[in-house]
């Protein structure tokens, strides 16, 4: 158990933010999380393919945070040693950002046309579906979130939490994040209860190899959708889901 002490940066450069990706990826294949291979470039499973493969994902991740002003990307720094601890993504909408609606999310990293592209767009679009639907107001999320299994369980993860929560709670922001199974424990801790289980359905009739291969690997793509209201306060004005709040819910 390492006893140290971590300071939460915001990233600024692609630099950094390549340092942080390669942590988010150790910790998202230990344990094997199905969910994060259903929704990168992951190609193979080689030391060579996973260098190629995370090289990429850095570009594409960066590229996508510098054109949303909703995102920032935060780190935990170990101060005694200077290694990246964790990070995760949080989205802070000032605006509603889904003014047309819910719309499908275009896989941009694999061949148009490809079974692996297809399957990345459909997982990517169900998993982001109720949120669209349901959160066409200010709020915030939580996205990418990975902590270096040397670091697990030293309160890292709590403190990307907090963060972000110090600064959403100036504006009074609610939060939902779509989880994986085994963060919803962290969530739990930081004032998140379940909405609902989500089954991503990948269902494809005729399916090719490339498809059967790949649902195979990502099974089961459990998501969690987890829901916390402004400053984190469960009292009896809260309804019972996102989709249930009025402009009146929290006057
Ligand atoms: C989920 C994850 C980010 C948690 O990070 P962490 O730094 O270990 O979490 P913390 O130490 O801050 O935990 C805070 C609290 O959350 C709960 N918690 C966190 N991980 C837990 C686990 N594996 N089992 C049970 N409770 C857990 C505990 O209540 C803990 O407090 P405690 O240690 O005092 O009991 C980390 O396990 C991880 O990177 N997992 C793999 C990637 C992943 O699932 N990412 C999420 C994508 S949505």
């Amino acid at each position: 158990m390492i006893t140290t002490s971590f300071e939460i940066r915001e990233i600024t450069t692609k630099d950094e933010y390549a340092r942080l990706n390669d942590v988010l990826w150790t910790a998202n294949f230990h344990p094997y999380l199905p969910v994060f291979t259903a929704c990168h470039s992951v190609t193979g499973h080689t030391p060579e393919d996973r260098s190629k493969d995370r090289a990429l994902d850095t570009d594409i991740q960066w590229a996508a945070h510098v054109k949303n002003p909703a995102s920032h990307l935060i780190y935990a720094l170990d101060k005694a040693t200077g290694r990246v601890a964790g990070g995760c993504e949080w989205w802070i909408f000032h605006e509603n950002p889904f003014p047309n609606g819910p719309h499908s999310i275009p896989c941009t990293w694999y061949p148009e046309g490809s079974e692996r592209a297809e399957l990345a767009s459909q997982f990517l679009s169900q998993a982001f579906f109720p949120r669209q639907c349901w959160l066409q107001r200010s709020h915030a999320g939580v996205n990418r979130m990975g902590v270096h299994p040397d670091y697990r369980r030293c309160g890292v993860g709590r403190l990307l939490m907090q963060w972000g929560h110090e600064r959403i709670d100036e504006w009074g922001y609610e939060s939902f994040i779509e989880a994986s199974p085994m963060a919803r424990w962290l969530y739990e801790a930081c004032g998140y209860r379940r909405v609902m289980g989500l089954h991503i359905d990948l269902e494809k009739k005729d399916p090719g190899d490339e498809w059967e291969r790949l649902t195979y690997e990502c099974r089961p793509p459990g998501v969690l959708l987890l829901w916390r209201p402004p400053m984190g306060v469960w009292d009896e004005k809260v309804p019972t889901g996102p989709w249930a709040v009025t402009e009146e819910t929290w006057k």
